[in-house]
């Protein structure tokens, strides 16, 4: 089961790569100057990734079927997975990342019937070349390989994702950012309040974390990330601002002391002493115990302990990022 879920992951970065590469190859030849395809910044276009793996679980069900049900297929599946994301890209994020309005027979600029039959003739090269290639030149990779690929692929792609949205978000005037900007301070230190008066809580200024900040500094930093995220998904930002700022509650040096693979055992003592510090909802419970995904393998069951992990990786990389040497 891990190693069929490690699969899917590797598989997803490396289309998502591969398309990366396919795309800024052809815009950039075509506009002569270097184009970076997509939303996200780095080397990746998780369209294409995410239609290779539903491509490769069509290829399994369709192999035997005749063209006209295959072209159809690959026909709703590429246009489709084109359609919904030149759709989301405008409506969410108001770009495009591609017009097709110069086309003849063209949606909304969002697709046309040209690039759906190229998208279809790509399909059919997928089934009958790119798809023997991949599976004969992987086949012979270690699960853990694909799986720690696979990961941070993803992982990284996810942190993108947020970045992204942050830039993106609408620009208001001067008097209502500020006013917004206040509101929402007040609304997260109405939920962290009551926590970092806590006498535990509060210890963990003692502690150094990572380089040059204290433990303390770290969880608010994490919380902060996480509840600006969970604000803009609306998700559930008591639960966020609490799980994070108890997230890291344990209290040695881990650099210099405590128990050994730290890393893959801390989220349990957290776990436990934030049960003395207050009564934990299972989402709160769930995000302190799953804030080290995927080292804990079991992934998050909630999106808001989804939301603290990634919050925590980006906070840490970037603690590590900015004071290196
Ligand atoms: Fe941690
Ligand atoms: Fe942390």
């Amino acid at each position: 089961m891990r190693s069929y879920l490690f699969d899917i992951l590797f598989s997803f970065t490396f289309f998502s790569m591969l398309g990366w590469v396919m795309e800024t190859c052809y815009r950039s030849l075509r506009e002569r100057r270097f184009v970076n395809p997509g939303l996200l910044k780095g080397p990746y276009l998780i369209l294409y990734g995410a239609a290779a793996l539903i491509l490769a679980a069509a290829v399994s069900i369709i192999h035997e079927y005749n063209i006209f049900v295959k072209i159809l297929c690959y026909f709703v599946i590429t246009t489709g997975f084109e359609l919904l994301s030149g759709f989301n890209a405008r409506h969410f994020f108001n770009i495009r990342l591609w017009d097709y309005s110069d086309q003849r027979f063209q949606l909304h600029g969002h697709i046309c019937l040209k690039f759906s039959i190229y998208w279809i003739l790509l399909a059919f090269a997928f089934e009958y070349l790119l798809l023997p290639a991949y599976l004969g030149l992987t086949s012979g990779l270690s699960p853990f390989l694909k799986g720690i690929f696979g990961v941070v692929g993803v992982m990284l792609m996810a942190v993108d994702f947020f970045v992204v949205i942050r830039e993106k978000q609408p620009s208001l005037n001067k008097e209502s950012k500020r006013r917004s900007a206040h509101g929402t301070e007040k609304e997260f230190m109405n939920i962290a309040a009551p926590l970092l008066k806590n006498p535990m809580v509060a210890g963990l200024s003692q502690y150094p974390h990572h380089r040059g900040k204290s433990r303390l500094d770290h969880v608010k930093e994490v919380a902060a990330l996480s509840f600006y995220w969970g604000r803009r998904f609306a998700l559930d930002c008591r639960a966020i601002v609490r799980g994070a700022l108890l997230h890291d509650l344990f209290f040695y040096d881990w650099l210099h002391e405590g128990p050994r693979l730290h890393g893959f055992r801390h989220h349990r003592i957290a776990l436990e002493n934030a049960k003395q510090v207050t009564r934990l909802s299972a989402k709160e419970a769930d995000i302190i115990e799953k804030h080290m995904w995927p080292l804990t393998l079991i992934p998050p069951r909630y999106p808001e302990s989804l939301v603290v992990c990634l919050a925590d990786t980006f906070c840490s990389v970037k603690d590590y990022v900015r004071n290196r040497g």
